[in-house]
């Protein structure tokens, strides 16, 4: 694994929300599920998707400018990105997937939560699935983007393509709930791979290429 830090373009802005402990539960189970696949069981998919079912009417309230500074720095900066599908998974209600769409032709939007999927407020391409297990044919993916999501490392190795490329954003930094440092991003995947990453305003981005199977 190697990794190019950028230094930082977008200067840091107030306001950032601060977790603190209440995540801890989250995080937790982002880098459980990054290090083994066992640690998504049934039960756990469950209890997710009932929660995010809960939080889909009240999610897209949570959006605001310095939510997109990242993934916005992550598409100018992270490097070339090839043509085809761009695979939004764990899209939420929605609140990147217009940025996405702006940067890629092709953007397919997945997720667990019916309710996030229904109140999404761009009803562009929708795929309702699990992401551990992708609905998708092995490589046939350009851009996986995991922005505040679980990392399926196997899967996201599986469909992206040799050139493929996992763009991983964490809006709040290292404040985001489901968030894992960018090295542990890299180093999960299978395989070797290269990443890029810096800092955005409130967030944290990295992408990562592969180098080697
Ligand atoms: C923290 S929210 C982020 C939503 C959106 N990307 C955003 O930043 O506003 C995480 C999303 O991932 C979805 N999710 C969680 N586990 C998932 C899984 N195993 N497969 C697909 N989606 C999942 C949730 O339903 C939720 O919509």
């Amino acid at each position: 694994m190697s990794m190019v830090e950028l230094a930082r373009v977008i200067p840091d802005q107030p306001g950032r929300p601060e977790w603190g402990e209440v995540a801890r539960p989250m995080r937790d189970l982002t880098r459980a599920i990054a290090l083994d696949h066992g640690a998504w069981t049934p039960e756990r998919s469950a209890q997710i998707t009932s929660f995010f079912d809960a939080q889909a009417s009240s999610w897209r309230d949570r959006d605001a400018p310095e939510r997109h500074e990242a993934l916005l720095d992550a598409l100018a900066r992270g490097g070339a990105f090839p043509s085809g599908w761009c695979v939004e998974v764990g899209s939420g209600t929605g609140n990147a997937t217009a940025d996405l769409q702006r940067a890629f032709r092709d953007v397919v939007s997945l997720d667990l939560s019916a309710q996030m999927l229904r109140l999404a407020t761009l009803k562009g391409r929708q795929i309702q699935s699990d992401a551990s297990a992708l609905p998708l044919r092995t490589g046939s993916a350009a851009v996986v983007a995991l922005i505040n999501m679980f990392l399926f490392p196997a899967e996201v190795s599986r469909v992206l393509a040799d050139d493929g490329v996992l763009l991983w954003v964490s809006t709040n930094g290292d404040q985001t709930p489901i968030y894992l440092p960018p090295a542990e991003v890299v180093s999960a995947l299978p395989g070797t791979w290269e990443g890029i990453t810096s800092e955005a305003g409130w967030g944290t981005w990295v992408t990562a290429r592969r180098i080697g199977r």
